[in-house]
């Protein structure tokens, strides 16, 4: 089936947070009326008409009761997870949530203290960082070290900051962002050993790996051996394949019904019970229908990171190969400012809206992030200004 991934959809009035201009505003300071936004990771395609058809159906009926967690979620859940991620598990294990990060949330105000905190690989997500933050809870921070372009686990790095801090949880975002670095089977298994021996819950973040590029493999933490997956709780959601952040649902699956319950408990302390109608209805409908539009989606982002590879070849900026995902990470500081200062500059000047790096938990401050998920027409025109600003400004 083909898709029209170059249709060039107007958002400016759709209040999204991604092209709202008083929200851009706000951050970087005037832009032009032309600006085009690269930043917050928000696709500009239409999502799977399956989901499109199934939001009509309910909107035609044109009532909107509370809604339960009915059998056939969980069972197109279990489905898509055999098929894309080899995974076998228990309808049993999976809890619908209000989104990720909200049950980020709810995993450090069950699992933490202000002495047991998390620990992240950084640079790496904010909220990862936020969630812990904002409920007084300390942040441990062991930075990606990166080799040929690559980030790399600092092991002894990790291991003694587990040892010496005894954080309570270690969010690991696989396929890792920034950078979509896809991690290997035996560095997830490392993962989940330090892990184990030193008491520390390992949260892997996967909602990124449903977009893995140039045929690599993504490795679900939940196809690790029994006594790794006692320590999981595995977080996803179909928001970043299918574009569907703003329906603020997910769901988490956890095989040890003692972590599980315990989630459950503090979700049932703040009524995270039953499910937005809206949101059960686009995972079970782009889950079963929407895998041939993935597909297409993913190769049309491969494209576009062509093109920006073509594009971009000015030797101080430092692509950092994308493995996954549609958010290209790139190294300015060879232009001698910080990636705060050039994305600002870039987006008053050229209304080109790239994301700092300083937006990540620790280590970012050298970076930007540019949204590689937009027409490609729209992309050649704003890497042309992006060049434009360069040639200008150093
Ligand atoms: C690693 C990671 N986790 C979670 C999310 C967001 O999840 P949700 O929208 O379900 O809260 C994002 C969004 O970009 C992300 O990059």
């Amino acid at each position: 089936m083909e898709y029209n991934f170059d249709e060039i959809i107007d958002r400016h009035d759709e209040k999204c947070r991604k092209w709202d201009r008083s929200i851009i505003e706000q951050e970087f300071g005037p832009i032009p009326d032309d600006f085009i936004p690269m930043w917050i990771a928000d696709m500009d395609f239409r999502s799977p008409q399956g989901i499109l058809d199934a939001f009509m159906k309910a909107s035609q009926r044109g009532t909107f009761g509370y809604t339960y967690t009915y059998p056939e979620f969980y069972q197109t859940v279990v489905q898509w997870q055999k098929q894309q991620h080899q995974v076998d598990m228990d309808p049993e294990w999976i809890t619908l949530g209000y989104g990720s990060v909200a049950t980020m949330y709810n995993l450090v105000q069950q699992f933490c203290d202000a002495t047991h905190g998390v620990m992240t690989l950084t640079p790496t997500y904010g909220p990862f960082g936020r969630c812990a933050r904002e409920n007084n809870v300390p942040v441990g921070t062991s930075p990606l070290i990166l080799q040929a372009n690559r980030y790399q686990i600092d092991w002894d790095d990790l291991e003694q900051k587990l040892q010496a801090q005894q954080p309570r949880l270690l969010f690991f975002c696989n396929p890792h962002n920034p950078s979509g670095r896809v991690w290997s089977p035996q560095e997830i298994e490392r993962i989940a050993q330090l892990c184990l021996a030193n008491g520390t819950i390992m949260v892997s973040d996967e909602v990124h790996s449903e977009h893995i590029l140039h045929n690599g493999q993504h490795t679900s933490a939940l196809t690790l051996p029994e006594q790794y997956l006692q320590n999981l709780i595995f977080l996803t959601s179909p928001n970043k394949v299918f574009n569907l952040g703003g329906l603020k649902t997910s769901y988490s699956i956890i095989p040890n019904a003692q972590l599980r319950e315990r989630l459950r408990a503090n979700y049932q302390k703040n009524s995270i019970t039953s499910p937005n109608i809206f949101g059960i209805t686009a995972i079970v409908a782009g889950y079963q229908t929407g895998n041939d539009w993935r597909r297409a989606m993913v190769n049309y982002v491969s494209r576009n990171y062509e093109l920006a590879q073509q594009m971009l070849t000015d030797p101080r900026l430092q692509l950092i190969p994308m493995e996954s995902s549609y958010l290209l990470w790139v190294r300015v500081s060879g232009f001698g400012v910080s990636g705060r200062t050039f994305t600002q500059e870039l987006a008053t000047q050229q209304g080109v809206i790239l994301e700092p790096g300083t937006d990540f938990v620790a280590d970012g401050e050298k970076f930007v992030r540019i949204n590689l998920a937009m027409p490609r027409i729209q992309i050649q025109t704003a890497l042309q200004r992006l060049n434009q600003f360069i040639e200008k400004r150093f």
